[in-house]
């Protein structure tokens, strides 16, 4: 695996990133909507209590100042019954910087993303996308597979 840009560093998402602009990182996913310094706190609680069902991660520049969060990614294991107790990786919320994209900063997080899956014995991650994101997942090393349904309340 190559190495990231000089002064980028792919870390796990930290409390204190409320200040480094992880939410407008998500924003060019979609809609965050506006959430206090308070509601990030009480997330980032709930997340970590998850104990290794839940990893966030982020790359920051630190060549920025102050250093800024360019990239994210989750991976959500989930246990199941099925395949002898086995546990399936869902890769959710994938959003690189606009001015950052196409430095290869995607790719990483998903690399890292997989590796974590594989280390906390996942057999498969699995991720929903766009027709326009399908070349990046292929070339991330994913397939089509399967069709997803959704019901929205
Ligand atoms: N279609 C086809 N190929 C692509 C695309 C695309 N949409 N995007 C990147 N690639 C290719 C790149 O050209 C590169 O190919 P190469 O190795 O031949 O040079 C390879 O995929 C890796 O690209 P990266 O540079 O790692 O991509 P980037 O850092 O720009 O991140 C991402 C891609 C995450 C899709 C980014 O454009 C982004 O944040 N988009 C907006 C948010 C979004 O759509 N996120 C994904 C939602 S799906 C989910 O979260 C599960």
């Amino acid at each position: 695996q190559a190495i990231l840009p000089e002064g980028y560093q792919l870390r796990a998402l930290r409390q204190s990133d409320f200040d480094t602009g992880f939410l407008d990182c998500l924003r060019v996913l979609t809609t965050v909507g506006e959430i206090t310094k308070q509601q990030f706190e009480d997330r980032y609680a709930w997340i970590s209590r998850q104990d290794g069902g839940y990893f966030i991660l982020v790359i920051e520049d630190t060549n920025s100042s102050p250093p800024r969060v360019v990239g994210t990614g989750a991976l959500i294991v989930e246990r199941k019954f099925i395949h002898n107790l086995g546990s399936v990786g869902h890769i959710e919320d994938i959003a690189v910087a606009k001015d950052q994209q196409g430095k290869k900063l995607g790719l990483r997080i998903i690399q890292a993303l997989d590796f974590v899956a594989e280390k906390t014995g996942c057999y498969k991650t699995i991720l929903d996308c766009s027709e326009a994101n399908e070349g990046f997942y292929v070339k991330c090393g994913f397939r089509r597979a399967g069709l997803e349904m959704a019901h929205y309340f």
